[in-house]
């Protein structure tokens, strides 16, 4: 199996090539590494947080058109002939993961969902966390700050998906809500940092913005 998960890891790299949306290689390994982390401390099946972190964002609905039935995901494990049931726990691990909205209830089921949304959300706050969501904001052609611009807590998932607000109104939209919705105790606690390192951040920005 880990001789397998190996060829993933490349073929992971190769998909990501070229992204400018602050979902590369480099966020992969990163969600990789923390949900490998989380998940020793949860007892969690290592081999399936593994692959569904590595496969977490390659049908994500921010960046791919077709994202429904996971078909990136499906192809790269069929692939690598991995078993039926294999394919369907990763799957089913995938589709819990990505938020979709203030508003919308996405707490997963399973432990090894709950490690890798933590491990994703975590990759989405603190310093990391905000160089991602510039990134991402200036991929999307969305401007960095509009003062009379309010944000909007998107309570279905079809509302967020439409919003095309600044950036800085991502963070009351999305991350800084994430650090109550980690699911695990590992993950609160790593969140608490970077919750705070975020709100300072803000401070600073306005500081500069209004003098
Ligand atoms: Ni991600």
């Amino acid at each position: 199996m880990q001789q397998t998960i190996t060829k993933l890891y490349k073929a992971v790299e190769q998909h990501c090539e070229g992204d400018s949306t602050g979902h590369d290689w480099w966020h992969i390994y990163r969600v990789v590494r923390l949900a490998l982390r989380i998940g020793k401390e949860e007892n969690a099946n290592l081999e399936l947080v593994e692959i569904a972190s590595l496969l977490h964002d390659l049908d994500d609905w921010k960046l791919s058109a077709d994202s429904g039935n996971y078909p990136n995901a499906r192809n790269l494990l069929k692939e690598n002939n991995f078993d039926q049931h294999t394919i369907d726990r990763v799957i089913e691990i995938v589709e819990q993961v990505s938020f979709k909205g203030a508003g919308v209830d996405t707490t997963p089921r399973c432990i090894e969902a709950k490690v890798v949304q933590d491990a994703d959300r975590l990759d989405a706050i603190g310093a990391i966390g905000i160089a991602r969501t510039f990134a991402y904001g200036g991929a999307k052609g969305r401007a960095i700050y509009t003062p009379d611009v309010k944000p909007q807590m998107h309570q279905s998932f079809e509302e967020y998906k439409k919003s095309g607000g600044h950036t800085i109104n991502h963070f009351y939209e999305k991350l800084l809500l994430l650090k109550d919705r980690m699911n695990t105790e590992t993950a609160k606690e790593i969140a608490t940092e970077r919750h705070k390192f975020m709100q300072l951040f803000l401070d600073q920005f306005y500081k500069e913005w209004n003098i």
